[in-house]
C-alpha cells in the first residue's frame, strides 16, 4: 500500500492540492488570507509568469473551469485546456500518457476534475517533484477549492468562524462539495456544523465526524447563521430516482422556511442551481443570498492556490 501523498513539503509549503484532508489549519488560513487580498484588491499578479497550466476536465464544469483559467491567466501563466472526453483519452491513451505528453510540453501545473476516485492522486505521484496537481473536483469525494471558497465567503459575511453555525442541506451522500466544506470548516474551528438530508441522502455514519444530523429541514436550519444548499447529484451512482416535487416540499429552501434560520443568515449554493427544486428563485436572488459572492471568491481562492503551488515548485528548482 502507498504511503499517503505528501501535499506539503518539509517547509510547510503546498506542493499539490488533491484534498483538504490532513492539511493544517495554518496552511488553510494562509491560503484564505492570500485569497482575501485578491478578492479585495487588484486581481492581477506575476506569480505564474513562465508557468504553463493545463486544465484537464473529465466532467462538465462552468464555474470551476472558468475561474481556474482566469486565475492562471491573470497571474501571467500560459494555459492549455483539454476536455478529456475529446482528447487522446477517448482514443485509448491512458491518462498518464496524456500527462507525460503534457510534461514533455513543459506543463508544470495540472488542474484536474475527474469522476473516478483517485485519479488526481495517481497523477500527483507520477509528476511529484516536477509538477503540481490541483484538484478541481474528484468524484463524490473532494472539491478542495470549493471548500476554501465556501469558508472564505462565510468568514467575509460572519467574521470569526468559531462562533458560526452552518447547515449543509441536500444530497450529502453524493456531494464532494459537502465533504470539502465540512473538512474546511471543521479544520478552521467551526463547532456547529449540521448536515440536513432525507435518510436516503445521508452519508455513512463514519463520515462527517462531529456534524449533527437532521432529517427535517426546519429542525436542521433552526437559528443557523449559514444555510448551504446542494443540488441533487442525479449523475452519480447511488440513490434511486427522486420525486422532485416531493423533494421540494420537504427540503426545498423557500422564503418561509428560511425565516426559521437566524434573521441575518446567509444562503449559499455551489451551483449549478436547480431553481424550484432545492432552492426557490426568490431565495437564490434574495437579499440573504451570497451565491454570486461565492463565484467571485472562487477566482480569488484559485489564484491563491495556483500562486502557492507555483512558488513551491520554484523553491524546489535547482
Ligand atoms: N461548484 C462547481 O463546482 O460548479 P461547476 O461544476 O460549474 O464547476
Amino acid at each position: 500500500m502507498n504511503s499517503p501523498l505528501s501535499q506539503v513539503d518539509a517547509a510547510g509549503r503546498l506542493r499539490h492540492l488533491v484534498t483538504l484532508d490532513g492539511l493544517p489549519r495554518t496552511l488553510l488560513e494562509e491560503l484564505l488570507a492570500r485569497a482575501e487580498t485578491y478578492a479585495s484588491g487588484p486581481a492581477r499578479t506575476d506569480a505564474l509568469r513562465g508557468v504553463t497550466v493545463a486544465n484537464l476536465f473529465g466532467e462538465p464544469s462552468t464555474r470551476t473551469r472558468a475561474s481556474f483559467e482566469l486565475a492562471a491567466l491573470r497571474q501571467g501563466a500560459e494555459v492549455v485546456n483539454l476536455d478529456n472526453a475529446l482528447s487522446s483519452r477517448a482514443k485509448g491513451e491512458t491518462l498518464l500518457d496524456t500527462v507525460y505528453t503534457l510534461r514533455a510540453l513543459r506543463v508544470e501545473v495540472f488542474v484536474m476534475r475527474d469522476g473516478e476516485p483517485g485519479v488526481q492522486e495517481q497523477v500527483a505521484r507520477a509528476v511529484d517533484g516536477e509538477a503540481a496537481v490541483v484538484s478541481a473536483g474528484e468524484a463524490h469525494l473532494s472539491h478542495p477549492t470549493q471548500g476554501l471558497l465556501d469558508a472564505l465567503t462565510i468568514r467575509q459575511a460572519k467574521g470569526a468562524l468559531d462562533r458560526v453555525s452552518v447547515a449543509i442541506v441536500g444530497d450529502i451522500a453524493r456531494s464532494r462539495v459537502a465533504r470539502s466544506a465540512h473538512r474546511a470548516l471543521a479544520t478552521l474551528g467551526v463547532a456547529d456544523i449540521r448536515i440536513v438530508a432525507p435518510r436516503a441522502m445521508m452519508p455513512e455514519a463514519a463520515e462527517f465526524a462531529g456534524a449533527r444530523r437532521f432529517e427535517s429541514l426546519a429542525e436542521g436550519i433552526a437559528g443557523v447563521d449559514v444555510v448551504m444548499m446542494l443540488r441533487i447529484q442525479h449523475e452519480r451512482a447511488g440513490g434511486g430516482p427522486v420525486d422532485l416535487p416531493a423533494y421540494h416540499r420537504e427540503f426545498g429552501l423557500t422564503a418561509a422556511r428560511l425565516a426559521g434560520a437566524s434573521p441575518r443568515a446567509i444562503v449559499m449554493h455551489p451551483g449549478p442551481m436547480n431553481r424550484g427544486v432545492e432552492i426557490d428563485a426568490e431565495v437564490a436572488d434574495g437579499a440573504q443570498s451570497v451565491i454570486r459572492r461565492q463565484v467571485a471568491n472562487g477566482l480569488a481562492v484559485r489564484m491563491a492556490v495556483l500562486a502557492q503551488v507555483a512558488e513551491t515548485l520554484r523553491a524546489r528548482a535547482p
